[in-house]
């Protein structure tokens, strides 16, 4: 067993998970700083037998359950720990969804038919559908109501092992109830034990009442929700839909120029529907760009020397009945670290199963399953900033484990659409089930 401290008797709840069939702790084998890409991303670091002690919220050690159970601390210390059998299943990080818009009241059950009927997303969009029709029950809903819905679906993601979420808002686009958005977010997170980290999405599509003039509602963006959101701390990241009826290029530097001066982090939705050169936003250190259905060669090349991470939804695809995907294996053959989301929102991605979006990444993307599971735990944390104690399972990071009741790790992309997730641990206590 690995040691990052040797816990003291005053320590306590203590977790000791043992006789784990396969323990992938993603520690990285090639010990290269930054995202994983390339080769590197299919390693696991499988223990097998293994076993991982938390106290106090940390992870304390990890190893075979064999080394474990000679430790001198847990021989004295046993029965003061809680003890939890793995009976040869898996335990891998806690996964890390980073792209998901929690913030809306109703499913969009109008658009889901019209598309059935063989209408395309932009089409919907382009009359007064989509987006637009989320706006008004986030606009009218109550602070409470808003709270209710983002806590109803973080227990949700933590039954499917998620530990650690991105949250946007982006479905008030006023300066008030984005606002709202986000302090609902900051609510819900208070209320949850993984771990939130929230994103203004303030630029996710010109209103109605701002058709025309979207420069003066980039200027309500600019000069009002991210100095507000920054200055009350309700977000870490400004994120903006830079695509075909959505922001321009030159509409996104000007939005990632303001978030930048008011010191929080910047990330995009970039080519889902078109393709957008990404060069020129490098230099604002986006911690990722979203989508990237259409991506040219020389900004792959350019992103395989940058730790900005591509995170693909492949979930979006799905749900919209398209038959092209991101072209995963493109991106990951260049270097250019790739994570994996749900992109869980009323329009284009209603699932909160990261499970299925790894699936979908298997079946579409042709990422192998240990691709997927890295994409979907340190990438994600990567795209996130958090990797420095999310995303793998070592001594002296946080206690998010997921417990799945398979004895192969390839088997949780395998099953798709059923939750084998048995357990979810954050913070070194059991969360999930309840
Ligand atoms: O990530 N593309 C922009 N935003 C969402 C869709 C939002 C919606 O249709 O409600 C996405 O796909
Ligand atoms: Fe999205």
């Amino acid at each position: 067993m690995t040691s990052s401290r040797k816990p003291d008797k005053t320590d306590s709840h203590a977790l000791f998970l043992a006789s784990i069939g396969q323990l992938l702790t993603l520690q990285s084998a090639s010990g290269k700083p930054g995202p994983r890409r390339g080769p590197d991303l299919k390693e696991l670091g499988i223990i097998e037998n293994g076993a991982v002690l938390c106290l106090g919220g940390k992870i304390v050690s990890v190893g075979t359950t064999k080394d474990a159970l000679r430790d001198p601390w847990l021989k004295k210390n046993r029965k003061k720990v809680t003890e939890i059998d793995c009976a040869n299943k898996v335990v891998l990080p806690g996964f890390v969804d980073s792209h998901t818009h929690p913030v809306f009241v109703s499913p969009r059950l109008v658009d889901f038919e019209k598309r059935i009927e063989g209408a395309s997303y932009e089409e919907i969009a382009a009359a007064g559908g989509g987006i637009q029709s989320s706006l008004e029950g986030v606009r009218k809903a109550g602070k409470r109501v808003l709270v209710e819905k983002v806590l109803a679906v973080l227990h949700d993601m933590a039954a499917h092992g998620t530990t650690t979420v991105e949250a946007k808002s982006g479905y008030g686009l006023t300066v008030e109830s984005e606002l709202k958005s986000l302090e609902a977010i900051c609510d819900a997170a208070s209320q949850w034990p993984g771990t939130v980290i929230s994103t203004l999405l303030g630029a996710h599509v010109v209103p109605k009442e701002f058709q025309g003039c979207s420069q003066k509602y980039v200027e309500a963006v600019c000069k009002e929700m991210i100095p507000q959101a920054a200055k009350r701390k309700l977000a870490q990241f400004v994120d903006v839909f830079c695509d075909q009826g959505a922001f321009t290029a030159a509409e996104t530097e000007q939005i990632f120029e303001a978030a930048e001066q008011h010191g929080l982090g910047v990330r995009a939705h970039m080519c889902q529907l078109a393709e957008t050169v990404l060069r020129p936003f490098l230099r604002f250190n986006p911690a990722s760009f979203d989508h990237m259905d259409h991506v040219n060669q020389d900004d792959i090349a350019q992103l395989a020397r940058h730790d900005t991470v591509a995170t693909l939804v492949p979930g979006t695809n799905y749900f919209l009945g398209l038959k092209e995907y991101p072209r995963a294996r493109r991106l990951i053959d260049a270097g250019v670290p790739v994570a994996l989301a749900t992109d869980y929102n009323p329009g284009t991605s209603p699932t909160l199963s990261m499970p299925m979006a790894m699936s979908l990444a298997s079946t579409h993307m042709k990422m192998s399953p240990a691709e997927a599971i890295a994409a979907a735990t340190i990438n994600g944390a990567w795209a996130l900033r958090v990797a420095d104690r999310k995303g793998t399972i070592e001594a002296g990071k946080d206690a998010d484990l997921a417990v799945f009741a398979v004895e192969d790790y390839r088997e949780i992309p395998y099953w798709f659409g059923a939750n084998r997730c048995l357990m979810t641990v954050m913070s070194g206590a059991v969360a999930y089930p309840q």
